[in-house]
């Protein structure tokens, strides 16, 4: 019986912020909480690499449980990636041991991105996804959290050929080619909406969509080029689950993305919790901000960093704790536990 109602009560505490519930304290997870950092982690990718990880269900549940196991946090993130969709468009890509992703055939001609389908069978090509969720759901006694990158995000991705400092040919395209820039754009929202919408099926509680490198934009760019197939993609499960709309790189761009959409507006540590929260406007949700570097940092300076966040959120129903980017793979578990635990003592009400 109580351990029922506890366990009730840890489900509800991370959707009932994402609602702008109150809550009994302010939820935290942390965006990659599954990851080379952890030694669990390692002895699992000795034996597969990553794609086969990301597409062996058991192994993929099994990595998004032991993050919530061994940190003891308030939702889950299921064990993906967000470059997986490009298989289905037809985008042949690859990790490369510490490189990052590489695109094997960037998309620079029309033909190549004329080619793109218009739709994709997502049960046939990320049926896997939907797997994991429901065996991860069945083994959770937290939230899960669905996600998928932002079109732009991948787009980038996808032209640049892996990361850049300064999307140069993504920026080319997009002013040379509008037209077909919003086809290629449109192509891969409404794919990312079929993918999301799966994953809601499968039991996804709530859905992320990161916009990782949408800060090398300004305002009007992003408002032109962007919104609208970034919208689609929130759109198809608006209403169903409760959306996270996270942007990196620029605060200037926060109103842009709430009229986007999401629920939830995801911030980094660019500008002060409050400050960021002001600009978003009180009737959505935020998540985040703390430097993901602070958890290099000795504790006392990280848990003083972490109670400096809870302070300028002020208690205010709507916020949840997370980093404003993700964990940095030289950051120990020991440390993150100890954030954790902050977050939760500190934040008691
Ligand atoms: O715990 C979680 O957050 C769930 C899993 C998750 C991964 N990637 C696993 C992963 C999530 C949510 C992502 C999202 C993702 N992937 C993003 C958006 C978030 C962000 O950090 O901005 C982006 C941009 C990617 C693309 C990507 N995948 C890169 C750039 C890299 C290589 C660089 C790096 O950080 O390792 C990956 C690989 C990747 N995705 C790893 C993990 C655990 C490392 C793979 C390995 O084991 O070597």
């Amino acid at each position: 019986m109580w351990l029922a109602l506890c366990q009730s009560l840890r489900v509800s505490v991370f959707l009932d912020a994402l609602h702008k519930r109150p809550t009994s304290h302010t939820p935290i997870w942390l965006m990659r909480q599954a990851g080379r950092y952890q030694a669990s982690y390692q002895a699992i990718r000795q034996k597969v690499d990553f794609l086969e990880l990301c597409r062996t269900p058991e192994l993929a549940c099994q990595v998004t449980v032991d993050a919530v196991d061994q940190l003891g946090v308030d939702a889950a993130i299921i064990f993906a990636d967000i470059l997986l969709i490009l298989d289905p468009l037809g985008v042949d890509f690859s990790f490369e041991k510490g490189m990052g992703p590489k695109i094997a055939t960037p998309l620079r001609e029309n033909a190549q991105i004329d080619a793109i389908p218009d739709e994709i069978d997502v049960e046939a090509s990320l049926g896997y996804v939907g797997e994991s969720i429901k065996l991860a759901r069945a083994a959770l006694d937290v939230p899960l959290i669905g996600f998928c990158g932002a079109p732009f995000t991948l787009a980038s991705y996808a032209i640049e050929g892996g990361g850049s400092k300064n999307y140069h040919k993504t920026k080319q395209f997009m002013l040379s080619d509008e037209p077909r820039w919003h086809a290629l754009m449109d192509k891969f929202a409404r794919a990312l909406g079929a993918y999301v919408s799966m994953q809601v099926d499968a039991g996804a509680q709530a859905i992320q969509v990161f916009d990782s490198w949408i800060g090398c934009l300004g305002p009007l760019d992003y408002d032109r080029y962007v919104a609208p197939h970034t919208k689609t993609v929130l759109d198809a499960v608006q209403g169903r689950v409760p959306t996270i709309h996270f942007g990196t790189g620029n605060p200037e761009l926060y109103p842009s993305l709430k009229k986007a959409g999401g629920d939830v507006i995801g911030v980094d540590w660019r500008l002060p919790l409050d400050e960021a929260w002001s600009r978003i406007g009180e009737d959505r949700a935020v998540m985040g901000n703390l430097e993901p570097a602070t958890l290099l940092a000795p504790k006392d300076v990280m848990c003083a960093r972490a109670t400096e966040v809870l302070k300028r959120a002020a208690g205010r129903p709507g916020h949840v704790f997370n980093l404003g980017h993700g964990i940095m793979p030289q950051t120990t578990v020991d440390q993150v536990k100890c954030l954790v635990d902050h977050v939760h003592e500190v934040s008691a009400r």
